[in-house]
């Protein structure tokens, strides 16, 4: 059997029919720039997340920075302000965090729920310490209460990456649970476009009218800039389709949810550790994330029996040509995770047969 890691075609497929009434529709409105749709769309993410505000941009990467830039307005945030990230995030949080003239700050992960461990932030976070992003990483929410108690000790924000956790949920949803945070709609995502998008959720109005002119070349009006903004605006079509899709996000999350309980339960195998789901945390899976000692030897076992996977993520960010000489600690347990993380296929779309095949050769393994 051959079950590729994700198939976007196939995961897209029982829209199709509705996609194309909205391309239609689309046409022959005339609007292709923050027209309806847009609108729309932000109301009903809005409203799904339980925040007063979504705004839409055009990738997710743009949605993190213009939080920090939005902040950075309104006087709450200064440049050379330095904001709390997990070593084991996605670059884009650390370049976000940058790309807004802030200065990242790496907190190693824990092994067990790939988030920022909370036990390893400073008793006492140094004056320039204004933020923390915690980035909801495979789909499992960051620990949000000992979080935002931290925070309110130390008087910063909470902002998190919520790129890979829509619908995510404990007392509030994914993008309500922070003071601002920043989805990514990127294709492979839980709630994914067609191409780029992302958004920003906030109850803080005041950091929504910003981010709203900030997203726009800071346009108050069509002849009034108010500050040196950015073009990253959600695309009027991606917004369409995300609506029509945004119906069906909690049934294709439960599914996941389904197949991850699944593989819970019944893989059985030493050599393969499972991830371990504190059940306070609420998981979306966006990622199905198995640890194992030899990780290209189990990768070569499950390409020789056509299993799609992925490593999310072999090389940390610290680790990355890029960063060179930038970030001077050593993150342990995120260089272990990079070594030994592999992700199998979990998606809406995969079918009994094929959730019981994966089972059945990871236990051979
Ligand atoms: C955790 C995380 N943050 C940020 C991003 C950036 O999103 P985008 O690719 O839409 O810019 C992604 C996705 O790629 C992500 O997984």
């Amino acid at each position: 059997m051959q079950i590729p890691f994700l198939n976007l075609k196939a995961v897209n497929q029982p829209y199709e029919k509705e996609f194309k009434l909205q391309f239609d529709s689309f046409l022959s409105s005339g609007y292709y720039i923050l027209g309806k749709s847009v609108t729309a769309f932000e109301k009903e993410f809005a409203a799904y997340c339980g925040v007063t505000n979504c705004i839409g941009t055009g990738n997710g990467l743009d949605a993190l920075t213009l939080i920090f830039k939005g902040y950075i307005e309104l006087g709450d945030l200064s440049k050379g302000d330095c904001v709390y990230i997990a070593a084991n995030t996605y670059i884009a949080t650390i370049i976000a965090v940058q790309n807004a003239g802030l200065i990242p700050v790496l907190v190693d992960a824990d092994y067990n729920t790939f988030n920022l461990d909370v036990n390893l932030l400073p008793k006492k976070p140094t004056a320039k310490i204004k933020a923390v992003m915690a980035t909801h990483l495979y789909g499992q929410l960051a620990n949000m209460n000992k979080l935002r108690a931290y925070c309110n000790q130390h008087n910063l924000l909470l902002l998190s990456d919520a790129a890979q956790a829509h619908g995510a949920k404990n007392n509030g949803k994914a993008g309500g649970l922070a003071d601002a945070a920043g989805f990514s709609f990127y294709p492979t995502k839980n709630l994914g476009a067609l191409g780029d998008g992302g958004c920003v959720t906030t109850n803080n109005n005041k950091l929504a009218e910003v981010i709203q002119k900030l997203r726009n070349y800071g346009k108050a009006s069509s002849t009034e800039n108010d500050y040196i903004g950015i073009n990253s605006r959600l695309d009027e079509i991606q917004a369409t389709f995300l609506s029509v899709k945004l119906k069906k996000l909690d049934q294709d999350n439960n599914k996941r949810i389904a197949i991850a309980n699944k593989y819970l339960t019944e893989i059985v195998n030493p050599k393969v550790i499972l991830p371990k789901i504190e059940l306070s945390l609420s998981h979306v899976f966006h990622q199905f994330v198995v640890k194992v000692d030899n990780q290209q030897d189990f990768i070569n076992y499950l390409n020789s029996n056509g299993i799609g996977n992925l490593i999310h993520y072999p090389i940390p960010p610290h680790k990355q040509k890029a960063y060179k000489g930038y970030f001077k600690n050593e993150f342990a347990v995120t260089e272990k995770l990079a070594k030994q993380v592999v992700s199998i296929p979990i998606n809406p779309i995969l079918k009994k047969n094929e959730v019981n095949y994966i089972i059945e050769k990871i236990n051979n393994y």
